[in-house]
């Protein structure tokens, strides 16, 4: 594959676009639900629970957060109008009934209140962020205290193997991770790391490790 496709691909998975950016994201959603339940289930909601996340792509997922408790508020912030628009759309009935809200925001301040949620979660999103001590920080303070954040990226052994992964992408060893997690004041309470079989674009299976921690206001 050409530098320039490589490139592209990498850009639809930083920020989808366009009509090649809803086949992306629906791909990712195929491709990512293991990680995304994973995180999910790492936040052990509870009901009356506000729950924030950070880049949900199309949000074909969040019918399994409001499986996990009753009364539950889901919130989603995203950097791409597409997703924003997809995950509306998808969602539509949650949005209606005022169960899940979707917002726009520039990658780096959260529009929300001090301590306004309970959860958080992001899933395959850290190899973009711009400022991640900075975001990180942003995280902590709109989360109540004992407030509970689960991230979940692929590991950086896996994650070099794709070629588009030289553009745009900073990738993470779980070590690598945890030492930035250290720099801020959130606990690490937990680390899980999973192998999983998943699809190449050729059809092969091969292995993917990821890891999601746990981390305590
Ligand atoms: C690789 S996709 C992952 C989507 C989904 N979470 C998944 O795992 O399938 C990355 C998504 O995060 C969004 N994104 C990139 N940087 C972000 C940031 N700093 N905050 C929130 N979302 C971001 C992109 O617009 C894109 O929809």
């Amino acid at each position: 594959m050409k530098q320039e496709e490589l490139q592209a691909i990498a850009s639809q998975l930083k920020h989808p676009t366009g009509e090649k950016g809803i086949e992306m994201a629906n791909m990712m959603h195929e491709t990512n639900i293991n990680m995304t339940r994973n995180s999910i289930r790492n936040l052990n909601i509870e009901s009356r629970n506000s729950i924030l996340e950070l880049g949900h792509g199309n949000a074909g997922h969040v019918e399994f957060v409001f499986e996990q408790a009753k009364n539950i508020k889901y919130y989603g912030l995203e950097m791409s109008e597409l997703m924003f628009q997809e995950a509306r759309k998808i969602n539509r009935n949650y949005v209606s009934q005022k169960k899940a809200f979707f917002s726009l925001y520039d990658g780096n301040v959260i529009p929300f209140q001090d301590e306004y949620f309970n959860k958080a979660f992001t899933v395959n999103t850290i190899y973009f962020w711009q400022e991640p001590e900075k975001l990180l920080s942003e995280i902590y303070r709109v989360l109540k205290p004992k407030g509970i954040f689960c991230i979940t990226f692929a590991d950086e052994s896996f994650m070099k193997q794709l070629p588009f992964t030289q553009f745009d992408f900073e990738l993470y060893t779980t070590p690598k991770a945890e030492k930035l997690m250290e720099k801020t004041s959130f606990k690490i309470i937990n680390k899980e790391t999973l192998t999983e079989k998943v699809k190449t674009k050729t059809g092969e299976l091969v292995d993917r490790d990821f890891t999601t921690l746990v981390l305590e206001k």
